[in-house]
């Protein structure tokens, strides 16, 4: 490709093509796939005054995520997410980003999360319990509830109250941070952000300062605090990176599979099938995770093809060469997970929704064509906790309930993360099971 376009750069009608794409489906996206069938896995946007790339194949993402890491910067500066998280573990480089990654692993090992499913049983058990029976239900809500309350507890020990405290703020930065004109005019006042995120900032301070005057809770919270080389504003940065990126992705992650089952029902009776074969009435538990294949494969075709993080961003720190294409210092290099994991060379049949892929890992092995959790040295630390929390969820919720589709089902919309618009609206049947309140 790069000897037919030396610079990368989709010729006109392949522009023409994205264009028409845009205006029909208003998903930037997916507009990418003619310029990426025309000008190839790497190319540049043809936008004025802007140099950014587009990466949209396996080895260049190996490249971008693991090669050149040392060679690119995570974000701009002017970026809302780098003004939001400050010098959160996501938006910063080199030794200061490793320093703040080894003190957070502990808290992603098996046995420190596993200790906590029974708690997260209870949490989605008591979500699940308020949902009326035969009644319509806004599951992408409902998730980013369940997975907020999950991971205040799991990571922070703080109560169900504290969620609710959080919401509206939290609602708010993930308004504040999604793509918007902000990307053209990085300067625009955006003044309606200023009370919810100083709002936020209040709360984590008051947590802060509350949990300086408590015993050590063994908990990744504690951990911070009780560490003489971490100030308040540390702390804050790193807590707050925390609550961004660790409950929106998860209940975007869980939305998209409920849509993925509620619209094709076939499937959803194959996996409650195979819970009630190898769970039977029990609760789930994390050791038997692995022993539902089927449910596991549903969740990763649903992280295939609706990444909750579909694009990550870099920046070109000295010239590069990526895949033959030559880039210029400073370019913006846009990671198109959702293009990767829908590219024909690399996916049999990339569009539908074919969660049996997963069940051969040999027939469709993985490497950088799948990178719903990124790649490389920056690899989402949240992984572990996100399957586990998300893996319980998923079995309890279809041990208990039988989802319906209403209406249509809904498309792919690009804000902090991808979500379900105009959000995952079900019917909700309860099924009797031990243990329940059904
Ligand atoms: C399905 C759920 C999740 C998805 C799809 C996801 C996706 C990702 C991706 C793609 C990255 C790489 C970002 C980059 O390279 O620029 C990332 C990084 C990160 N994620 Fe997740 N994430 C999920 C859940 C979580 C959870 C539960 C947490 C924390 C509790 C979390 C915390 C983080 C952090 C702190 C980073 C930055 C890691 C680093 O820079 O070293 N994520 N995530």
């Amino acid at each position: 490709m790069s000897s037919l376009y030396p610079h990368a750069v989709p010729g006109v009608y392949a522009r023409w093509q994205a264009l028409r794409i845009l205006l029909r489906e208003r998903f930037l996206l997916e507009a990418l796939r003619p310029l990426r069938e025309d000008a190839g896995d790497v190319f540049f946007l043809p936008l004025p005054g802007m140099q950014v790339a587009v990466v949209a194949g396996a080895e260049a993402a190996r490249m971008a995520l693991v090669t050149l890491r040392p060679l690119l910067s995570s974000r701009l500066q002017s970026d809302p997410v780098v003004q939001l998280l400050r010098s959160g573990m996501l938006v910063i480089d080199g030794e200061a980003h490793d320093r703040m990654r080894r003190i957070a692993e502990p808290f992603f090992r098996p046995e420190y999360l596993e200790a906590h499913a029974g708690r997260m049983l209870q949490q989605i058990d008591r979500r699940i319990d308020a949902w009326p029976d035969g009644g319509v239900v806004e599951m992408d809500v409902e998730m980013r509830r369940l997975a907020l309350e999950i991971l205040l507890d799991v990571l922070f020990k703080l109560p169900e109250e504290a969620a609710e405290e959080l919401w509206e703020p939290l609602q708010a930065a993930r308004a504040y941070i999604a793509p918007g004109a902000w990307l053209l005019c990085p300067r625009i006042p955006r003044p309606s952000y200023r009370k919810p995120l100083q709002r936020l900032d209040t709360l984590i301070r008051e947590f802060i300062r509350q949990r300086r005057s408590e015993p050590d809770q063994g908990d990744l919270f504690s951990a911070w605090v009780q560490r003489t080389d971490m100030n308040d504003e540390e702390i804050r940065d790193q807590m707050t990176t925390m609550l961004i990126a660790g409950h929106d992705t998860v209940a975007t992650w869980l939305a998209w599979t409920i849509a993925l089952l509620a619209w094709h029902p076939e499937i959803q009776t194959r996996v409650r099938e195979e819970i009630r074969e190898q769970l039977g009435e029990n609760m789930p538990d994390p050791r038997f995770i692995h022993r539902l294949p089927l449910l596991r494969a549903v969740g990763m075709e649903s992280l295939r093809l609706f990444p909750p993080i579909p694009v990550l961003n870099r920046r070109a720190l000295v010239p590069l060469r990526m895949c033959g294409v030559s880039i210029p210092s400073g370019t913006r290099l846009l990671i198109s997970i959702y293009t990767i994991h829908r590219h024909p060379k690399l996916w049999k049949a990339p569009e539908s929704f074919q969660p049996e892929r997963f069940l051969n890992p040999e027939g469709e092995g993985m490497g950088f064509r799948y990178l719903p959790f990124g790649g490389g040295p920056r690899f989402c630390i949240g992984a572990p906790l996100a399957r586990l929390e998300g893996f319980l969820a998923l079995a309890r919720m279809l041990q208990r309930v039988i989802f319906t589709p209403l209406a249509s089902p809904p498309r792919p919309h690009l804000r902090a993360t991808l979500d379900p618009w105009p959000g995952v609206w079900v019917r909700v049947q309860r099924i009797a099971v031990r243990g329940s309140t059904a």
